[in-house]
C-alpha cells in the first residue's frame, strides 16, 4: 500500500466533538437542547443497528434522542400521523425516518411529510432543490461526510475532475452536487456508463456508491487520485470459518491502495462520518429553529 489512509473513524470523532461542545455551550447560554427523532419500522437487523448506534451517539453528544420503534405492519397514515406530531414538537429539531420503509408505504410520500427544516437527512424534495440551486439546504449526512473529509485532504477542491461511480439519490446525484458546488469537474458514472474504467482512471477525485463489493480494482484508479469507498457490502469469508462474513467496500482495497494516493479504509471510512454529520445537521436545524 502506497496511499494515505483517510481515517474517517478518527475525523468523525472530531467532528462529533465539536458538535458536542457546541451543543454544551447552547444548553449553557441558552438553555436549548437539540433533539433528535429516529423513527424505525420492522425489525431489519442492519437498521437496529443503525438506529442503535445513531441513539448512542446523540446521547454521546448530549442531545435528546427520541426513538420510535414501530412494528413494520404500521400503517402508512399512522406513520403521518407521528410525523406531524413530531414537525409541531418544538423539543424535536431534527426527524430520521429510518430507510428502506415496508413496501405498503410510499417512501417518497413520508419523506414529503418531514417539516423541511427538521429533515435532517437532506431527503425532502425542497433541500434537494435548494442544494441543486446553491441555496441554503439540509445536505445529506453520507456525501458531507465524505466532502468533510476530501476538503481536509485537498483544501481547494475547485478544478479537479470528480468522477462519482452510482447515481443514487441518497449519495450519488448530493455528491456530485457537493463536488459541483465546490467547483469540481463533475462526471456521475453509473451501470450503463461506456467505458467506465477508462473514465474513472481519469479521476482525481474518485468516490464510488454504487454497492458492488469490490468493483473498483486498480486499473480503474489515476496514480495519486484521492479515493472515497461509500460501500458496505458484506461477503461471504470462508477464511474466517464456515458461515462467517466480512465487510467490503465497492473498491477492492489492497489493489487501490497499491496506485491511489489516499483512501477511505471498509469499515471505518466512510461510515462514521455518516452518523457525525447526522448529529452536525440536527445542531444546524436547532441553530435555524432558534434564530
Ligand atoms: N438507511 C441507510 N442509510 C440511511 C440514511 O442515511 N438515512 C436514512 N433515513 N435511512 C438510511
Amino acid at each position: 500500500m502506497s496511499a494515505d489512509l483517510i481515517d474517517g473513524k478518527a475525523f468523525a470523532g472530531q467532528v462529533r466533538a465539536r458538535v458536542a461542545a457546541q451543543v454544551a455551550r447552547l444548553k449553557e447560554v441558552h438553555g436549548i437542547t437539540p433533539g433528535l427523532a429516529v423513527v424505525l419500522l420492522g425489525e431489519d437487523p442492519a437498521s437496529q443497528v443503525y438506529v442503535r448506534n445513531k441513539g448512542k451517539q446523540t446521547a454521546e453528544a448530549g442531545m435528546a434522542s427520541f426513538e420510535h420503534k414501530l412494528p413494520a405492519e404500521t400503517t402508512e397514515a399512522d406513520l403521518l400521523v407521528l410525523l406531524d406530531a413530531l414537525n409541531a414538537d418544538s423539543a424535536v429539531h431534527g426527524i430520521l425516518v429510518q430507510l428502506p420503509l415496508p413496501p405498503h408505504i410510499d417512501e417518497n410520500l413520508v419523506v414529503g411529510r418531514i417539516d423541511p427544516a427538521k429533515d435532517v437527512d437532506g431527503f425532502h424534495i425542497s433541500n434537494v432543490g435548494l442544494l441543486a440551486t446553491g441555496q441554503k439546504a439540509m445536505v445529506p449526512c453520507t456525501p458531507l461526510g465524505c466532502l468533510m473529509m476530501l476538503r481536509d485532504r485537498h483544501g481547494d477542491l475547485s478544478g479537479m475532475n470528480a468522477v462519482v461511480v452510482g447515481r443514487s439519490n441518497i449519495v450519488g446525484k448530493p455528491m456530485a452536487q457537493l463536488l459541483l458546488r465546490d467547483s469540481c469537474t463533475v462526471t456521475i458514472a453509473h451501470s450503463r456508463t461506456r467505458e467506465i474504467e477508462a473514465l474513472c482512471r481519469g479521476a482525481d477525485i474518485l468516490v464510488a456508491a454504487v454497492g458492488r463489493p469490490e468493483m473498483i480494482t486498480a486499473d480503474w484508479v489515476k496514480p495519486g487520485a484521492t479515493v472515497i469507498d461509500v460501500g458496505i457490502n458484506r461477503i461471504p469469508a470462508p477464511e474466517k470459518g464456515a458461515g462467517k462474513t466480512r465487510l467490503v467496500g465497492d473498491v477492492h482495497f489492497e489493489s487501490a491502495a497499491a496506485v491511489a494516493g489516499a483512501i477511505t479504509p471498509v469499515p471505518g471510512g466512510v461510515g462514521p462520518m455518516t452518523i457525525a454529520c447526522l448529529l452536525a445537521n440536527t445542531l444546524t436545524a436547532c441553530c435555524r429553529a432558534n434564530g
